[in-house]
């Protein structure tokens, strides 16, 4: 077997109702100042007030930033971090989707040691300590709370990575009850950036490892089974618990066995069209898993097996069709845009989409197949 390291975010509580008690948490740990990160979208979901509330119930003080914004800009991290040192904080909540734990992660980083992005930027450059970190995810999901990378957009229009061992948070609490609110359409872009992770982890071609591997299939068959369900009726718990748990899995699977091509090219379409992260996955993901059919078939053929007993003696070439035709039909059976020209892209656009899915060759190098500009240029004029 080829040797391998794996890491992972250390405690995990998976309970409904959870996020009402972290003060237990905190208290064990020493610490008396919360400092919640969040997005004004969950404000207005009315999921912030009880958590912070239940904090303050017990004793300790608690602080709502709430000005989080999609993709995090690069200044919204540093006025993060400089109004968690401002409170004295001594721990961070992440509470909300991806963009709220993303930067939780580098405000609980930068709020106890200053340093500058630009230097952090990349793998393993970051320096510790940092503040103590619990992560709350309210979206199924980028499984931000399982991974080392904080992803952030720098103001030439590249969102850029700072991946480090320190930004696992000490603690992911999946609770349900936080997801049920969220609409059909996020719903489905997040459930679908989630089957992306445990696609290309299951896939790539570097770190591929079985613990992320063993991840990546329970991953697929939790989302596979619930997705539709969790979109029809946002209410069915059990469905939602379902997601996060898939959603987690995927991404202890995907912080050791990285993401490629189908997130190098849904990165241009976040930073030049501000498609939503899950969204801009979903549109490109199809022509990509047919692109790479070549190199990855008998991969897509196991995960084919895996989420339908049915395909157990089909060959690998009839079981790999039909997993790509039900990741496609996850994608056709949402109620979010299908195709390019839905989301503001112009034909005359996909060349320098293109070109700039190029410069994200950190992604890239994971493929199973090697892709060049003029292979991105196809799958973009195919889903165009
Ligand atoms: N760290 C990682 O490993 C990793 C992996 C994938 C993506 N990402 C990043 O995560 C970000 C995307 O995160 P996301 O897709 O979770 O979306 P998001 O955090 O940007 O949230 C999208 C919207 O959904 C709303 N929302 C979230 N949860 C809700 C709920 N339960 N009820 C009602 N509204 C809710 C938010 O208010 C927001 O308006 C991007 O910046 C992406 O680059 C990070
Ligand atoms: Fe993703």
């Amino acid at each position: 077997m080829p040797s391998f390291q794996f890491e992972t975010t250390p405690r995990i509580v998976c309970e409904r109702g959870a996020a009402l008690k972290l003060a237990q948490t905190l208290q064990a740990g020493g610490q008396r100042r919360a400092f919640i990160v969040t997005d004004p979208g969950l404000v207005r979901a009315g999921l912030v007030e009880a958590p912070a509330a239940a904090l303050r119930a017990a004793g300790l003080h608690a602080t709502v930033y709430d000005r989080v914004e999609a993709d995090p800009p690069e200044h919204v991290v540093l006025e993060a971090a400089q109004a968690a040192r401002d409170d004295g904080a001594d721990c961070v909540i992440g509470l909300g989707g991806g963009s709220s734990l993303d930067t939780a992660k580098l405000v609980a980083l930068l709020a106890a040691r200053p340093q500058r992005l630009e230097d952090i930027y990349g793998v393993q450059r970051a320096a510790g300590p940092r503040l103590p970190l619990i992560q709350v995810p309210t979206t199924a999901g980028t499984g931000s709370e399982a991974t080392p990378t904080a992803v952030v957009s720098t103001p030439d229009h590249q969102k850029r990575g700072v991946i480090s061992s320190l930004l696992y948070p000490d603690l992911a609490v999946l609770d349900a009850e936080l997801t049920a609110a969220l609409p059909a359409g996020p719903t489905a872009m997040t459930g679908i950036d989630a089957m992306v992770h445990a696609i290309e982890a299951y896939t790539t071609r570097h770190r591929k490892n079985p613990i992320s591997d063993m991840l990546a299939v329970r991953a697929l068959q939790l989302l596979h089974a619930h997705l539709g369900r969790a979109v029809a009726d946002g209410s069915d718990i059990a469905a939602r618990e379902a997601m996060l748990l898939g959603s987690l899995l995927a991404g202890m699977a995907f912080a050791n066995a990285p993401v490629a091509a189908i997130h190098a090219l849904a990165h241009p379409l976040g930073s030049h069209f501000h498609v939503p992260h899950g969204l801009a996955n979903a549109l490109v993901m199809a022509p990509t898993l047919v692109f790479n059919l070549p190199a990855a078939g008998h991969l897509y053929a196991e995960l084919g097996r895996a989420l339908d007993p049915a395909l157990r003696d089909a060959a690998d070439a009839e079981a790999a069709q039909a997993f790509i035709a039900a990741m496609r039909g996850h994608v056709q059976g949402s109620p979010i845009p299908q195709r390019l020209r839905e989301v503001g892209v112009g034909e005359a656009d996909l060349p320098v989409l293109a070109e700039a899915a190029m410069t994200v060759d950190r992604l890239l190098m994971n493929n199973p197949r090697e892709l060049a500009q003029r292979d991105a240029l196809a799958i973009y004029t195919q889903a165009f």
